[in-house]
């Protein structure tokens, strides 16, 4: 979805500037494809969500072109890795101290720095301006505690209810200091992509999104959103999803 969503910020708006994120520039060929096509608008930084100073080299490199954030959209995201044997666990016999720090360390710690690192970015941009700068983080529906019917899925269900957690805690300060920056979570739905193609036995055609179409509605939300959305956990369809 991170790249789609580049791809939807440069053909939406034909003038705004859009950072793209990934942890291997060389290696990201659609990226350098969309930089040959929108030249200048689109700058590729290296960010490595498990690594605190790739995450505060890539704001020193955004604060050398621009002072001042409009929106910032976290995606990343893991549910399985190869490499490493993460998967979801289907009993607590699965647990083990590996998954859980991986899961937690790219859905949960990587985003809040992220947030923490380039929060005075986004407060620039909204503080003094009637559009608050928006601050959005890619959830999960399955890391809603009270909507947890099934069990499973330790740590990804825990993690992303864990972001949730520290993202409400991140509006309720952007409110109190006035800083302009409205925090929102949000779940896409089910969509195609690598992370879901394991689980899509189960889903009806109509309920799995393309990416097409899950970033536009959530990009949506994310250009709408005003104050009072501040702190929300958001689905695709714009309802609320319980804590
Ligand atoms: N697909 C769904 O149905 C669904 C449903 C609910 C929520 N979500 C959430 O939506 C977000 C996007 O997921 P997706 O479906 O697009 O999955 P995806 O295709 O697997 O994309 C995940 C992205 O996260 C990046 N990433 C992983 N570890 C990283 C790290 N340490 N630092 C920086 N980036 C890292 C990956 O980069 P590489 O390309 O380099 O691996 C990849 O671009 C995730 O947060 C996911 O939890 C997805």
């Amino acid at each position: 979805m991170g790249l789609e969503f580049v791809r939807q910020l440069l053909t939406d708006d034909a003038k705004g500037t859009v950072f793209a994120t990934c942890r291997s520039p060389a290696a990201a060929t659609d990226l350098q494809a969309l930089q040959k096509e929108h030249g200048d608008r689109l700058h590729v930084i290296k960010l490595d969500a498990t690594d605190e100073s790739s995450i505060e080299e890539a704001a020193k490199e955004v604060s050398a072109v621009t002072p001042c954030l409009s929106t910032l959209i976290n995606v990343a995201g893991v549910l399985q890795d190869q490499a490493t044997g993460l998967k979801p666990e289907r009993s607590l016999r699965g647990i083990s101290s590996a998954n859980l720090q991986q899961s937690f360390a790219v859905n949960t710690i990587g985003p809040i720095l992220v947030a923490r690192t380039f929060m005075p970015l986004l407060s620039r941009f909204g503080k003094d301006n009637e559009i608050p700068a928006k601050l959005a983080f890619l959830s999960a529906r399955v890391g809603s505690i009270s909507d947890n019917k099934l069990g499973g899925w330790y740590s990804y269900r825990a993690s992303k209810a864990a972001l949730n957690q520290l993202v409400r805690c991140a509006g309720l300060e952007s409110e109190r200091k006035k800083m302009g920056v409205a925090c929102l979570l949000l779940h896409p739905g089910t969509v195609d992509t690598d992370l879901s193609a394991p689980y899509q036995g189960n889903i009806r055609d109509d309920k799995l999104f393309t990416r097409e179409r899950a970033v536009r509605q959530l990009l949506d939300i994310v250009r709408g959103a005003g104050m009072q959305d501040n702190g929300r956990f958001i689905a695709w369809d714009k309802t609320d999803i319980p804590w």
